[in-house]
């Protein structure tokens, strides 16, 4: 292909990649339970979920490396259950990146080239190191190249191969955090920059959100929910995504009102929940569960309890933990309406009384609260120190 935009994605007809009812099992063990998923064009679309949860599973059947159970795939208007790896316009990017060690960079990224007998690549080549920022690395050995860099000479090796859609299974996964989030960047970036849909498999919920249009929350085989990462940090639909996004207090309370705001008790006060930021269950009232970001809580010494703003929801506790981190100093509340609240307070002006054992207020606006279904696990997605990654 000489065509200057080829190697960019855009204008080659590509297409959503579309999952209908796929599933896989292994003997009785269902790795990925039915489940349709739409990646749009050129979009950069992230599946996000713990160890073993069906992610891999997932985007090996989207490279036709794994049957699937049950299901189809498509490629926009082609379906392409029954395609063999090679014959998917689809590249795959693995964490062992698995470079050429006797051949140099350029090399290495001509090699999809070389197998199909194309002989002039010198300016595809040169174009590949160009957007991955590698040109004076060129005549370079993979050993003689940092992590991150060899990460880009992989994400080149297969854009040069011009895919409709490219894979990368946990790339980063091998590098340090501040490599990591360089490279986070660098990848959307060229993401951006070619056009390409990336389908981005990680378990690290930062990545996902930092990098990702869409974010596809997995748990256990199943996609608890599927959005924009601003959508789903602020209205998790499970308390699955509610803890595995970030932190939440979860609460427990009981409905007292229905209307265009639900009013509930917890802990002996009342607590108001936008409607409209509460799953239909909550709105059949009974018992609920009603969740509120950390940094949207300001704190007060109990001693100022009566200077806070009328309408705004308050739980009383004691501070049980404070930790500073620069930023903000992070909190641990008790309180009659749950245990160990976390809250987060930039560190503006810091108030020295609040300090372990001090009665304070925590407040917060009404909209900024969610209302989730009581009949789930509470700590479902807490991430426990034994999986921190
Ligand atoms: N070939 C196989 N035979 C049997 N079970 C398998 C096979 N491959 C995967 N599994 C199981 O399917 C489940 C999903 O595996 P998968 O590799 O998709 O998880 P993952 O989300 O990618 O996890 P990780 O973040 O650890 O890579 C796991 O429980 C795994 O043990
Ligand atoms: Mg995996």
């Amino acid at each position: 292909m000489t065509d200057k935009t080829a190697h960019t994605g855009k204008n080659t007809g590509g297409g959503d990649v579309r999952l209908t009812g796929i599933s896989k099992a292994y003997g009785s063990f269902t790795a990925v339970h039915p489940l349709d998923l739409t990646v749009p064009q050129g979009s950069f679309f992230a599946l996000l979920g713990a160890s073993g949860c069906g992610k891999t599973t997932t985007l090996r059947m989207i490279a036709g490396l794994e049957d699937p159970s049950t299901g189809t795939i498509f490629l926009g208007d082609k379906d392409v259950t029954d395609l063999p790896p090679y014959k998917r316009p689809v590249n795959t990017v693995f964490q062992s990146y698995a470079l050429f060690p006797h051949m140099d960079i350029s090399e290495n990224i001509a090699f999809g080239l070389r197998r199909r007998g194309i002989k002039s690549v010198k300016k595809q080549v040169d174009d590949m190191l160009e957007l991955v920022q590698l040109g004076d690395k060129a005549r370079h050995k993979p050993h003689q190249l940092s992590g991150g860099q060899q990460q880009r000479v992989a994400v080149a090796r297969a854009l040069i191969n011009h895919p409709q859609v490219l894979l990368l299974d946990e790339p980063l996964g091998a590098l340090d955090l501040k490599l990591r989030r360089q490279m986070q960047l660098e990848l959307k970036r060229i993401q951006t920059e070619v056009g390409i849909t990336f389908v981005h498999v990680t378990h690290d919920q930062e990545e996902a959100m930092t990098m990702a249009d869409q974010v596809a929350v997995m748990n256990g085989g199943r996609v608890e929910q599927l959005g924009a990462p601003a959508d789903l940090y602020e209205n998790p639909q499970t308390t699955f995504v509610a803890n595995f996004l970030g932190t939440s207090n979860l609460i427990e309370a009981e409905v007292l009102e229905t209307g265009s705001d639900v009013v509930v008790t917890a802990g002996g006060g009342k607590l108001r929940v936008p409607g409209d930021r509460c799953t239909s269950a909550v709105r059949q009232g009974g018992k609920v569960l009603v969740g509120v970001r950390p940094e949207k809580i300001s704190l007060a010494h109990a001693d100022d309890a009566g200077s806070i703003a009328d309408g705004r929801n308050r739980v009383t506790g004691r501070i049980v933990d404070s930790s500073f981190i620069g930023v903000s100093t992070q909190y641990v509340v008790n309180s009659p309406a749950g245990a160990e609240l976390q809250v987060y307070e930039q560190n503006i002006e810091r108030d020295a009384r609040l300090r372990p054992g001090a009665e304070v207020v925590l407040h917060w606006n009404p909209a900024h609260t969610f209302g989730l279904d009581a009949a789930q696990d509470i700590d479902a997605g807490v991430e426990t120190v034994e999986d921190a990654g």
